[in-house]
């Protein structure tokens, strides 16, 4: 598996963090750091901050993303956000799938899969996120568990929709916990992952796929392990609210 084959991409997920204002500022701060990053720089804000960072990242590196999206085009869904408005207001990226979607908002691996077809449909790049619970973990069923996972939302995705499928392998247990996974630990799920991707389509796609680690990595960690082999970039919590530590991820990634 060849990692020059494919983009190497540091997501930072901010979460339901940042008013107007505050986007604004950190916004700002991003846009000289991120200028010298040679990775993909992807920021996913919360709803209310899409058009602000649409309009403040015009003419840089940063792409925006939203943080999720519902599955059907319209309708009498209550609270929701279809694809096509956040294709129309200028998203480019979506996170689907995210273990608090599925913790906190009963999101199962049918609706990430009807998600993830809706968000390509409308000509959106999807980062979907897989990963087990410690239980799993401890249970020795990770692979089962992120394979099955990686199956289902992508049922029905087209070899030629996956090139825009970025997947983030986020162990639940690892995230905002300050407890990472050690880079073998990271690179065997990824690795694995791969190998999925190689049996669903081809090694074409294997060898394309952007693969992303994600669970409190921080300046401290990340370059042992975005130094992984089959670890392509990392999707971001924490240490993506703060300009400074966002910036020591994309110098650790543009190496
Ligand atoms: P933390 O980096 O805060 O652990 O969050 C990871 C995450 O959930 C990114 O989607």
């Amino acid at each position: 598996m060849n990692k020059a084959l494919r983009q190497v991409i540091i997501a930072g997920n901010w979460k339901m963090n940042k008013t107007r204002p505050e986007a604004k500022a950190l916004i700002e701060q991003l846009k000289p750091v991120a200028a010298k990053a040679s990775c993909g720089v992807v920021i996913c804000v919360p709803f209310t901050n899409l058009e602000t960072a649409v309009e403040l990242t015009k003419g840089t590196n940063i792409k925006v993303g939203a943080q999720n999206c519902h599955f059907e085009k319209s309708g009498a869904f209550t609270g929701e956000v279809s694809a096509d408005m956040l294709k129309e207001i200028g998203a480019e990226y979506v996170i689907i799938g995210h273990s608090e979607r599925r913790q906190y908002f009963g999101e199962t691996d049918v609706t990430v899969n009807k998600r993830t077809k809706a968000a390509l449909e409308a000509g959106l790049k999807v980062i979907l996120c897989v990963g087990e619970l410690l239980t799993e973990r401890e249970q020795g069923v990770t692979e089962e568990i992120v394979g099955l996972q990686t199956k289902i939302a992508l049922l029905g995705v087209t070899k030629e929709q996956l090139k825009n499928v970025v997947i983030a392998y986020e162990p639940v247990w690892a995230i905002g916990t300050g407890k990472t996974a050690t880079a073998e630990q990271a690179n065997e799920v990824c690795s694995y992952i791969r190998g999925i991707i190689a049996k669903l389509y081809d090694k074409a796609a294997a060898d394309g796929i952007t693969i992303q680690y994600g669970g409190s990595m921080n300046p401290k960690n990340a370059e042992e392990l975005l130094a992984q082999p089959d670890v392509d970039g990392g999707l971001i919590g924490g240490a993506s609210l703060k300009a400074e530590d966002f910036g020591v991820l994309l110098d650790a990634a543009s190496k």
